[in-house]
């Protein structure tokens, strides 16, 4: 092993070596992806960061560094000195950036050695990804990883441009803290120092963003942090990093401009894609009506059709029933699958039935008409106005759920999305903007039969529905806005609460008693007496984000050390049991029994 001294020093790396070096003697620095040994000459190809370029070891240019050759393996890491010269004719590689030159080798420097390694460095590994997340250093190692993480930094880089050339200026929020209500569980971390009481990480910096505003900082954003502990996707990590905005004296119509300015600098930055600007917009009531959820994936058709009012008189029980007790029949009309096999429409109502469907009706249009177990139950003029309001041609297939306006609405949604992909209706080089708009100010939770926020209860209701506060809150819409990329929740926010009569008549709503709204809350309760600028933001999910720029399928791909969807990190085994003293010194006594905690080394 070579100790590292300034003659080792890279003078370029790996992957940027070109035609335009051709003579020059240069230091690589990098690691054994490849060897192969040709009867004489070896060649390695040398890897680092910015990509692999291929050094040839021979007995003519340096018998020591070819004899030095022999030793090497997979991931050792070197220093070579030579010079660059041209491949020779027919050996070039076009699919490499540097595949017209190559390194002819004049000394080496073995600085480390390395054990076999689990897995190939490829990119279309096919790794069991808890092997790779446990060697997350190797798995990290690969290019197209990096490239994914070039990317997310260039994201980070321009998000940051963008709001200082913009006014805004980046606080820092606490991460240890109080619970802030964004939905999901807290991650709590005990206080030694006061025996029996817990900070809360932060789920999101919402309730310190609007008092930055009350403190009068006009425009703040940040990159931050945010702990959720909540049921893991694989759009949802347990910690994540949200693009957090706040801005004073506003409406919704600043933060969009604001918000699709900063889309349309990101990308430009990153991928040197020309978004258009302003982007559409869409009330959620159209987007569940349409599409079936609040974030719909605009790049393809494949739209909903109501069919209630058509179908609901019927002496089909379950169509009869769902529209008696005011649940809605509706379809999807599915170009080309009218030949659907039995099995076909089992699979596809198993996607229904995740969406809580009971059942899915089915008709095939022929030449002749329409073909289902149904169609005895309607008449010749029914199914026709069926058909025509279906828009379907012969060899289509009508797929339809009668139920509860939501579960239809999931249901549907999904068989949407499942159908895309499967007849590949979607256009996966399009970036569709959309933002989701009047969301609804509650909702009903069923088990706790009580209103929950459906964004946080810091959400201002719209003006002209503000006197259906006291009489119907169900019906009341919000200030609240998703931006929604690709079928993807890529952002949310709203106008906030700056009175506190209102802020305490929204927890009142929510079932927050006073008690409770003082404890909780009553920071914020006494600091919107103090002056409070109307304000609003917005928080990105940085995470998803990247994830879309990168083209990865997972937010795994583009977090460094990301947890499993059991929240935990297999590179470090967190989170781990912990000795008795720690937890003695923390008030805290473990009921979980054995395994679960380290007995005191004595
Ligand atoms: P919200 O809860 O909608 O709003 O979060 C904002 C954005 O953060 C991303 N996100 C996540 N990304 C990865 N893993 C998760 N577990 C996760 N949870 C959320 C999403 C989401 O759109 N304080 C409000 C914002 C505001 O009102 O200004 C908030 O946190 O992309
Ligand atoms: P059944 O009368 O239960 O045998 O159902 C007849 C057809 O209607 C089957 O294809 C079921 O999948 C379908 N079906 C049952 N319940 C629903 C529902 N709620 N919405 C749509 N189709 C349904």
């Amino acid at each position: 092993m070579d100790a590292f001294l300034p003659e080792h020093k890279r003078t370029i790396y790996c992957g940027r070596v070109r035609p335009d070096h051709l003579g020059q003697e240069v230091v690589l620095c990098g690691w054994v992806h490849r060897r192969r040994d040709h009867g004489g000459l070896v060649f390695v190809d040398l890897r680092d960061r910015e990509g692999l370029v291929q050094v040839v070891f021979s007995p003519e240019a340096s018998p020591e560094a070819h004899a030095g050759a022999d030793a090497l393996r997979v991931e050792y890491v070197l220093s070579v000195r030579g010079k660059v010269r041209r491949r020779p004719p027919g050996t070039e590689n076009r699919t490499l950036p540097t595949g017209e030159v190559e390194v002819a080798a004049v000394s080496l420097a073995i600085l480390n050695e390395s054990k076999p390694i689990p897995f190939a460095l490829e990119d279309d590994t096919d790794v069991a990804e808890n092997v790779r997340l446990k060697y997350r250093y190797l798995d990290l190692r690969r290019p197209s990883v990096q490239q994914g993480f070039r990317r997310r930094a260039l994201l980070a880089r321009s998000v940051r441009e963008y709001f200082f050339e913009n006014g805004f200026l980046e606080i820092e929020t606490p991460v240890l803290t109080k619970s802030t209500p964004e939905g999901a569980r807290d991650y709590l971390v005990p206080s030694r120092v006061n025996p029996g009481t817990f900070f809360a990480l932060p789920q999101s910096p919402q309730l310190f963003k609007q008092i930055l505003m009350i403190a009068g900082y006009d425009r703040y954003a940040q990159i931050v942090k945010c702990f959720r502990d909540e049921d893991l996707r694989a759009d949802r990590q347990p910690e994540f990093t949200q693009i957090d905005v706040e801005m004073s004296f506003i409406d919704r119509e600043d933060i969009f401009r604001m918000m699709e300015g900063l889309m349309a600098r990101a990308f430009k930055d990153v991928l040197g894609i020309a978004v258009p600007v302003p982007f559409p917009r869409m009330s959620y009531r159209e987007a569940m009506d349409r599409f079936g959820v609040d974030k719909p994936d605009t790049r393809f058709g494949l739209q909903i059709a109501d069919y209630t009012s058509l179908l609901g008189d019927t002496e089909f029980r379950v169509f009869a029933d769902v529209a008696a007790k005011g649940g809605v029949i509706r379809g999807l009309t599915v170009p080309g699958l009218g030949e659907a096999s039995r099995s076909d429409l089992a699979a596809l109502e198993e996607v229904a039935k995740i969406g809580g469907a009971r059942g899915l009706a089915w008709w095939k249009v022929t030449a002749s008409g329409l073909s289902s177990p149904l169609a005895k139950f309607f008449k010749e003029e029914r199914l026709l106005a069926l058909l025509a309001r279906s828009g379907a041609k012969p060899g289509d297939l009508i797929l339809m759920v009668a139920d509860e306006f939501l579960t239809a609405c999931d249901s549907l949604g999904r068989l949407r999305l499942h159908l895309g992909e499967k007849c590949g209706l979607i256009d996966k080089s399009r970036f569709d903007f959309l933002w989701v708009v009047d969301f609804p100010l509650l909702e009903w939770d069923k088990e706790e039969k009580r209103y929950a926020a459906m964004h946080h209860p810091f959400t201002a209701p719209l003006d002209e529905d503000v006197a259906l506060l006291d009489a119907d809150p169900g019906r009341v819409r919000a200030k609240a806005y998703d931006m929604v990329l690709n079928g993807s929740e890529i952002g949310g926010g709203s106008i906030r609460i700056h009175r506190q009569d209102i802020q305490s008549k929204m927890f009142r709503l929510l079932s927050i008693g006073p008690e409770d709204a003082k404890m909780k809350f009553g920071f914020l309760l006494e600091a919107l007496e103090f002056g409070a600028p109307p304000h609003g933001g917005i928080a990105f999910g940085l995470d998803r984000l990247a994830m879309i720029l990168s083209g990865a399928r997972s937010l795994r791909d583009v977090i460094a050390f990301p947890k499993t969807q059991k929240a935990t990190c297999l590179m470090t085994d967190a989170p781990s049991p912990v000795d008795t003293r720690q937890l003695r010194e923390l008030h805290i006594r473990v009921t979980v029994p054995e395994k679960a905690t380290v007995p005191e080394k004595k």
